[in-house]
């Protein structure tokens, strides 16, 4: 009996509780429609630790754009994704092909969606957190700034950003993964470039049979050594511009000009400074893959690394803009055909068949 009226009391006090809460609970929920916020799932990116090498400075991340593994991963689709042309039909990895040290298989310069050609060649994509100037001619002063260039460029991806920023939006996950990446759906164009920067910032090529020789792990034949040796002496002077040392980038992050013309058809460095004593400048181009990544030079006027190699051996062309490091303008290095195929040969280290296969830069679509 005793036990029969307990229960009764706590079912009564059970029932009571139950719509207590249930009160209480539309009483939050009416609240909460106040709130025009809808749920939103925790943002906790998870940090993403650039690679940096023996020998290699430090990667340069800007303060506003950490990198995560969230966003290698986004900018990593962003990097094969077609929508971002106006006609779904080109990507970034179209002109920028991993097997060839993302250079644009072979072309001398890239056709965009419209068939329209530009005047550059396209460079290969390679330790570009490293560097503090991009394009030929410098143009931009980071990867974020450079990312955002292609997508609405009439000769290459020819999209308003509006619309490939629409096309996202529409497009199945993007959304959940730019909330993952950034924290926000609404996101825009500085987003997209954002992402697309930290992908390219993972890019570091450091398994090259040169860095392999640099870290004593194997040797290089006596053919590939005389070409290293004519590479960082006055034989051939090719280290002043093309770091080992300061760095392993093989490139020293400066403008140039390494005597290919008299008279400039692209005047480079001086279209974007307006400085006559610029014109005929371009950055050095880093080495890395750079048997796989012909034509050459910012007009892929060469076809071969022979070529090259004839350019600097001729000693360049004279010009009032022509490089002090090009210390042979009208006399020519002077090097035997032997010694020409052995700076090419040297050269051929410098290709990293572990970047061109990793598949954390491949499509992944
Ligand atoms: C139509 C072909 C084409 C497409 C598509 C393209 N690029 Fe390029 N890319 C080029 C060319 C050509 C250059 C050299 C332009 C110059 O220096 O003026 C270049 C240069 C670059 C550079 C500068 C490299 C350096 O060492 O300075 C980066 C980085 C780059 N592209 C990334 C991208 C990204 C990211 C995308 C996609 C949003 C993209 N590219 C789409 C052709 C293309
Ligand atoms: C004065 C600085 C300087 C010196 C010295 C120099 N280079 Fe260059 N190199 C450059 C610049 C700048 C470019 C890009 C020029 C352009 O496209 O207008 C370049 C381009 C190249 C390219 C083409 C790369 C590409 O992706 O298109 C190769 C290969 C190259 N140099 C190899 C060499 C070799 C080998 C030597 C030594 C024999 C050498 N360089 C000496 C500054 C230099």
């Amino acid at each position: 009996m005793m036990d029969y009226l307990c229960l009764k009391i706590m079912q009564k006090v059970i029932t009571r509780m139950v719509m207590v809460m249930a009160v209480f609970s539309l009483m939050l929920s009416a609240c909460r429609k106040e709130e025009p916020e809808e749920e939103k799932p925790p943002f906790s990116p998870t940090p993403f630790e650039l690679v940096r090498p023996d020998g290699f400075p430090a990667p340069i991340e800007p303060a506003d754009n950490p990198t995560t593994v969230e966003g290698v991963a986004l900018g990593r689709k962003l990097f094969y994704e077609t929508l971002l042309s106006a006609n779904n039909t080109q990507s970034c990895g179209s002109c920028h092909n991993q097997a060839l040290g993302f250079s644009d298989n072979g072309n001398k310069f890239s056709t965009g969606i419209d068939g329209i050609q530009g005047t550059r060649n396209a460079q290969g994509l390679v330790n570009l957190a490293f560097n503090l100037r991009f394009f030929w001619d410098g143009r931009a002063e980071s990867l974020e700034k450079q990312a955002l260039e292609p997508i609405p460029n009439p000769i290459e991806m020819h999209q308003r950003w509006p619309d490939a920023v629409a096309k996202l939006k529409n497009a199945k996950n993007y959304k959940n993964e730019f909330y993952a990446a950034f924290g926000t759906y609404e996101f825009d164009s500085l987003h997209v470039a954002k992402a697309l920067a930290q992908f390219m910032r993972t890019m570091v090529s450091y398994n090259s049979r040169l860095d392999k020789r640099l870290r004593y792990e194997l040797n290089l034949t006596p053919q590939e050594m005389n070409g290293f040796s004519i590479y960082i002496t006055e034989r051939g002077d090719c280290f002043h511009c093309h770091n080992i040392d300061g760095g392993r980038l093989l490139t020293d992050n400066q403008f140039h000009n390494n005597g290919l013309d008299s008279v400039f058809a692209d005047l480079g460095l001086g279209a974007i400074t307006g400085n006559v004593f610029d014109n005929g400048k371009f950055l050095t181009p880093s080495l890395r893959n750079v048997a796989l990544t012909a034509p050459y030079m910012h007009d892929g006027r060469f076809a071969t690394l022979e070529e090259v190699v004839e350019h600097y051996n001729s000693g360049g062309k004279p010009s009032a803009t022509v490089d002090p490091l090009m210390k042979h303008v009208g006399t020519g290095l002077n090097l035997s055909a032997q010694d020409k195929a052995d700076l090419v040969a040297f050269l051929k280290t410098f290709t990293d068949s572990t970047f061109i296969t990793n598949p954390a830069f491949a499509s992944p679509f």
